[in-house]
This record gives C-alpha cells, structure tokens and sequence, in this order.
C-alpha cells in the first residue's frame, strides 16, 4: 500500500487555496502507525495554519497535508507499536513540520497520538472529537472549578464550547453559556443553567447584570489578545480565567487579584479514551452541524472560518 497514489488536500505555501492532489501513500517509521482514514474533523486551527499561525514558530513541509483531527482502520504499523492492522482508531494527524494531516485517504501519526474506538462508536463522531473534546476538557480542568460554582464559557455555541458546557455541567458547575436564541434550547438540554444571548449586547455586560457579586471561573474561546478585560472583571477576587487564543496577560491578571492561563489542549490517548467512553454511555454528544466529502474539504474551511459554527464539521472520505 505504502507509495500508491492517495488523494490528500493540500496547501502548498501559506494564503493558498486548499487543493485535493495525489500524494504517495506515506509509510510508518518507528512509533508511528498508517491510518486509512474514515473521517476527518475541522477545526478553525486548520484555515488559521494556513493563515500562517505557526508561520516562524516551526517550519512548514510544503504540500502540506491539511487537518488535525481524524478516525479510521489501522492499515500498518512500524516497530514497537502496540496497535495492529484492522483496529479502529481515532486522534490527531498533523505534523506540520513533516507536511501530514487528516484530510487525506491515508495519514500516518505517532502510535502516541491514537486511542482505539470503543465498542461501535462511529468513524464522524470520533473524529469530531479529539481537539475539541480535549480543549474542552483541560480547559474545564484547568479552571479548577468544582461543584456549586459559577462558570461563564464564552463562546459556547461552536465545537469546545458545547463539549465544555456538558463536562462543567457533569461536575455539577453552574454554566453560563454564550449562543444566539437558536441553539439556546439545545445548550440547556446540554446542560447550561443560564443562558446569555451574545446577539443581543455585549456578554459583559449582560452578565453582569445577573451575577452582580462576580462568578468563579471563565472559560473563554472568543476573544482576542487585548481585550480580555471586561470579561475577566466578571469574576470574583481569585476568580480564574483560561483563554484559547493567548489572550490571557499573566501580569495584568495578577495584578487584578485574578489567576489566568493561556491553554493548549493535549489530546492525550487516556482523554481521549474517557471522552469517547463518554460519548458511548450518552453522557456527551458531539453534533455534527455540517458533512462533506473529502472533496469539498476547502468550502468545509471557508465556511468554518466564516463563523456560525454550532457544532462540529465532519470530512466523509472513502478510498477510490
Ligand atoms: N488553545 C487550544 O488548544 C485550542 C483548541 C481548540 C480550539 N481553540 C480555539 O478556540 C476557539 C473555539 O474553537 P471551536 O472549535 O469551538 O470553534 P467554532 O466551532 O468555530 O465555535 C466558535 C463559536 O464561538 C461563537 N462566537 C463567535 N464570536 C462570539 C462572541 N463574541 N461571543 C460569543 N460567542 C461567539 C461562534 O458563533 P458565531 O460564529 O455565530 O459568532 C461559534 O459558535 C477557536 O478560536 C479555536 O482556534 C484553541
């Protein structure tokens, strides 16, 4: 198999159009394991590498295979890895310095990176999980928050936010969630206990009114470096607030009476693996708001990047 054409979507520099092209099936070293895949999940982090986002910080393997986050059938393993061929598996592919990713027909990835399907979960729902589902995990777990306490997830309607409001919500966290009227009604049966309509005015603000001695903890996925203050003046002295996108500043956090963190997510296999368990005991739903083939894998990223995410988009790929 290794070295036969494969369909992949590629950028080859940065600010190009993704293009579906034939690639050479890759082969697994040491460590590694080939997938064919199933599906691949879409992530804003995949059109914001294009955008140059790791641009500087790493070198980039032009083409380079777009897509994290993928689910399918172990094909072939290199030494010392403990999966076998035909084991359905799921987790994250891109390694941008070596130009891999998901949105192709074959990937390779670290045996590190993998954790096996439980029992009949599907190929769409596994691979709309990894990123999202661990960024929603270790942001939750990361706020320190516990039972009876208040936490605001700015930003709950997309991918992370929907899964951070069920596992706050689990632990028994007031959450207040972020949505327009639309997805209000879903994000209760999730398990938000308020509802803020960002539609409607300014988060701050509106929250402020209904909690006017401050809440515990933030969980925010929406703002920008810079203008993280009047959501983080929401919280009480020592109230704690992790950001997605590095706009936490440690110092003026601190010099709030505040705790803040910048978190990346790490999809370890054990979260991945309770995240699926999870998912398999109907204790956490991942909705998928949008499918597509392989093929349509550049509309799927514009429309990510356009906003209006409520859910999770999914790429179906089937071998030719
Ligand atoms: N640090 C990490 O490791 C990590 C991991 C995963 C994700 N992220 C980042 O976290 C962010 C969220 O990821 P995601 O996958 O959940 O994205 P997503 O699925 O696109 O969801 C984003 C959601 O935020 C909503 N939103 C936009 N502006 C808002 C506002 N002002 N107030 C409240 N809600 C607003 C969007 O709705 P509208 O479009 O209708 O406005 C959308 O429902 C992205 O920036 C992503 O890159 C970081």
């Amino acid at each position: 198999m290794e070295g036969t054409p494969m369909r992949a979507v590629v950028v080859t520099d940065f600010d190009t159009e993704p293009r579906l092209v034939e690639l050479p099936v890759p082969e697994p070293g040491p460590g590694e394991v080939l997938v064919r895949l199933a599906a691949a999940g879409v992530n804003p982090f995949d059109w914001k590498v294009i955008e140059g986002a790791m641009r500087g910080s790493v070198h980039h393997a032009f083409p380079l295979v777009l897509g994290s986050d993928g689910a399918g059938t172990v094909e072939s393993v290199g030494e010392g890895v403990s999966f076998t061929p035909g084991d359905r598996v799921f987790g994250q592919f891109m390694d941008i310095e070596q130009g891999r990713g998901s949105y192709a027909e074959y990937a390779v990835t670290k045996a590190a990176k993998l954790a096996r399907l439980p029992g009949d979960l599907d190929f769409d729902t596994a691979a709309a999980l990894p990123t999202a589902g661990a960024a929603a995990h270790d942001f939750v777990e990361g706020t320190g928050i516990g039972p009876g306490q208040t936490l605001l997830i700015n930003g709950a309607s997309g991918g992370v936010g929907q899964a951070a409001v069920q596992l706050a919500a689990a632990q028994g966290v007031r959450v207040i969630a972020t949505t327009d009227p639309d997805t209000a009604v879903y994000l209760r049966e999730l398990g938000a206990s308020e509802i803020v309509d960002f539609t409607a005015g300014p988060t701050a603000d509106q929250v402020r009114v209904a909690h006017p001695g401050g809440i515990d903890a933030i969980v925010d996925l929406v703002t920008s470096p810079g203008r993280l203050e009047p959501i983080a003046a929401l919280l009480k002295p020592n109230g704690v607030i992790v950001s997605s996108n590095g706009a936490v500043d440690a110092e003026l956090v601190a010099a709030r009476g505040l705790r803040g963190a910048n978190l990346y997510a790490n999809a370890r296999p054990a979260t991945l693996a309770s995240l699926a368990e999870a998912v398999e005991h109907g204790q956490l739903r991942f909705r998928i708001d949008f499918k597509a083939p392989l093929e349509e894998a550049a509309d799927a990223l514009a429309r990510s990047k356009a906003g209006k995410a409520r859910g999770k988009t999914v790429l179906t790929i089937e071998a030719a």
